[in-house]
C-alpha cells in the first residue's frame, strides 16, 4: 500500500516529516532529522525497558498476546509439544525446518555425542559451597566453557558457531545434571547416548548403582514436553541479553552465561521456584483469600501470573496443566496443584486481575510438576535454561547474519547537572552525600 507513511509536524518549527512505515513500525533514526535548530542532535525515542519498541526482526517465534497463540517457525505450540521430540523442534527452532528422519537421525547423534565434560569442569564445579544454587553453579560453568574452547571465538565462522551450538545444546544437561549431584554429595554420572535427551538427563541426576538407568517413559516424556515448551520465546528478557552480548562479538559461552544470569531473575525465569515458595506460604485454601488482598494492596505479586506480551492465557500454562494430571498418575498427585488451581479460579474473577489482564504464565505450574518429579524448587529454573539455550542460541546465530547487525548500543536522556567548575579537596565543605 502506498500510504504506508506518517507525516510528523514538529510544531517547534512547524516543519512536517514524512517517514516509511515498515511492518508496523517505524524506523528510530528516521526521527533523528527532526531538529529544533541546527545545533539540536534530533529526536530520540524514550522507551524504558522496551515496552514498544523492536530490537530486532526475527523468523523464529511468533506470539500474539491478546489472542494467546505461540508459534515456533509458523508451527503451533500446541501441534509441535503434542508430535516431537525436544531434539526435533530444537532442530526447527535453529534450521528454520522440520528435519527428515535422516536429518533427526544424524542431529540426535551429533548431540548426543557433545554430552561428556573436561574432567578438569568437573573439578571446577567441585569448587562451588555444597549448597551452592545451581543457577550460580550453571552460570559458572557455562562461562568456564568459553576456557575449554577458545576456537569459539571465532564468531565469524559458520562451521566453527555451529559446533559450539551443538556443544552447548549437548552439555547443558550434563553441566545441570553434576550441579543436582554436587548438592548431593553424590558422584557424577557419566552421560549414556543412547538415551534420548530427556532420559538422559534424568540418568545423570538419578542413577544409583544400578548398571543401566531405566527411566519412567511417562516422565521422560513429560520432561520432553515441557522441555519443548520453555525453548523459545521471542525477546524475552535473557534473550535480549544474548543478543546484546552476542553483538559485542563475545563467544557463545560467555554470551550464553549472561543468558543465564537474566533468566535467574525472580521476574523471569526465576519465577517458578517463587512460585512453590508462594505456594509453600499460603498453605491451604482457606488462606488464599487473604493473600489475594495483599496482592491487591500492591504489598505482593502473585508469582507466576501476568506477562509482558500474554494478555490471556499462556498457551504453555494451558498444555502444563495437562502434562501436570499425566505425571501425577506415576509420581501421586502434588497436594500443591489445588492451592494452585484455586488460586487461579480466585484470580481469574477478581476484578483486580481482569482489569489488568493478568493470566497464569509458563511458571506458574511447572514448578509443581518439577517438584513432583523429585526436584527441590532451586534447580527449577535450571529446567528451564536447559531448553531456552536452544532458543538463545537459535536468535544469537540468527543476530550474527543479520545485515542490520551492530555492537547494541543504546542513547540515554542526560538529567544530570551540567557543567560545572572543579572543586579542590580542601575548598570543599561538609554536604550531606546524596546516596544513589
Ligand atoms: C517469564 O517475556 C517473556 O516471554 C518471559 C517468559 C519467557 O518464556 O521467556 O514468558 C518467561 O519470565 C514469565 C513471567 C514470569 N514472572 C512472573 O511470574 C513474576 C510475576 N509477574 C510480574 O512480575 C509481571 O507480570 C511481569 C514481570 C511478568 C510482567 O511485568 P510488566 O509487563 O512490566 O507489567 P507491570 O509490572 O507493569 O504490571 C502491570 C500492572 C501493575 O499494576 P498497576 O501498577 O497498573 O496497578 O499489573 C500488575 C502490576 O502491579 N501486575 C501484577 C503482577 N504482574 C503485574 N500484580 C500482581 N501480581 C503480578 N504477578
Amino acid at each position: 500500500m502506498d500510504n504506508e507513511t506518517l507525516t510528523i509536524t514538529d510544531n517547534r518549527t512547524n516543519q512536517t516529516y514524512t517517514v516509511p512505515i515498515y511492518r508496523g513500525s517505524i524506523r528510530a533514526m528516521d526521527l533523528r532529522q527532526i531538529k529544533n535548530g541546527a545545533d539540536d542532535f534530533g529526536l530520540m525515542t524514550y522507551d524504558p525497558a522496551f515496552m514498544n519498541t523492536a530490537s530486532c526482526q526475527s523468523a523464529i517465534t511468533y506470539l500474539d498476546g491478546e489472542k494467546g497463540i505461540l508459534r515456533y517457525r509458523g508451527y503451533p505450540i500446541e501441534e509441535l509439544a503434542e508430535d516431537c521430540s525436544f531434539l526435533e523442534v530444537a532442530y526447527l527452532l535453529l534450521n528454520g525446518e522440520l528435519p527428515t528422519q535422516d536429518e533427526l537421525d544424524n542431529w540426535n547423534h551429533e548431540v548426543m555425542r557433545h554430552t561428556m565434560i573436561h574432567e578438569n569442569l568437573k573439578k571446577f564445579m567441585d569448587g562451588f559451597h555444597h549448597d551452592a544454587h545451581p543457577m550460580g553453579v550453571l552460570m559458572g560453568s557455562v562461562a568456564a566453557l568459553s576456557t575449554f574452547y577458545p576456537d569459539a571465538r571465532n564468531i565469524s565462522d559458520a562451521k566453527c558457531r555451529r559446533k559450539q551450538v551443538v556443544r552447548l545444546i549437548g552439555k547443558m544437561p550434563t553441566l545441570a545434571a553434576y550441579a543436582y549431584r554436587h548438592r548431593l554429595g553424590l558422584p557424577y554420572i557419566y552421560p549414556d547416548p543412547e538415551l534420548c535427551y530427556a532420559k538422559n538427563y534424568m540418568n545423570m541426576l538419578w542413577k544409583r548403582t544400578e548398571p543401566k538407568y531405566v527411566a519412567n517413559p511417562v516422565l521422560a516424556r513429560a520432561l520432553e514436553v515441557l522441555f519443548i515448551l520453555h525453548a523459545d520465546h521471542e525477546q524475552n528478557c535473557s534473550t535480549s541479553v544474548m543478543r546484546a552480548v552476542g553483538s559485542s562479538h563475545a563467544d557463545p559461552y560467555a554470551t550464553t552465561a549472561a543468558a543465564i544470569a537474566a533468566l535467574w531473575g525472580p521476574l523471569h525465569g526465576g519465577a517458578n521456584e517463587e512460585v512453590l515458595r508462594m505456594l509453600d506460604e499460603i498453605g491451604s485454601n482457606d488462606r488464599i483469600p487473604a493473600f489475594i488482598e495483599q496482592v491487591k494492596q500492591g504489598k505482593r505479586k502473585l508469582m507466576g501470573f501476568g506477562h509482558r506480551v500474554y494478555k490471556n492465557y499462556d498457551p504453555r500454562a494451558r498444555i502444563i496443566k495437562r502434562v501436570a494430571e499425566e505425571v501425577f498418575q506415576v509420581t501421586g498427585r502434588n497436594p500443591k496443584i489445588d492451592i494452585a488451581l484455586e488460586l487461579e479460579r480466585i484470580a481469574l474473577s477478581d476484578e483486580y486481575f481482569i482489569q489488568r489482564k493478568l493470566y497464569p504464565n509458563v511458571d506458574f505450574y511447572s514448578g509443581i510438576i518439577y517438584q513432583a518429579m523429585g526436584f527441590t524448587p532451586d534447580q527449577f529454573t535450571v529446567l528451564f535454561g536447559i531448553p531456552r539455550t536452544v532458543g538463545w542460541l537459535a536468535q544469537w546465530q540468527e543476530m550474527l547474519v543479520d545485515t542490520d547487525k551492530k555492537i547494541a548500543r543504546p542513547r540515554q536522556i542526560y538529567i544530570g547537572e551540567d557543567a560545572r567548575n572543579f572543586v579542590p579537596l580542601t575548598q570543599r565543605g561538609k554536604r550531606q552525600l546524596v546516596t544513589a
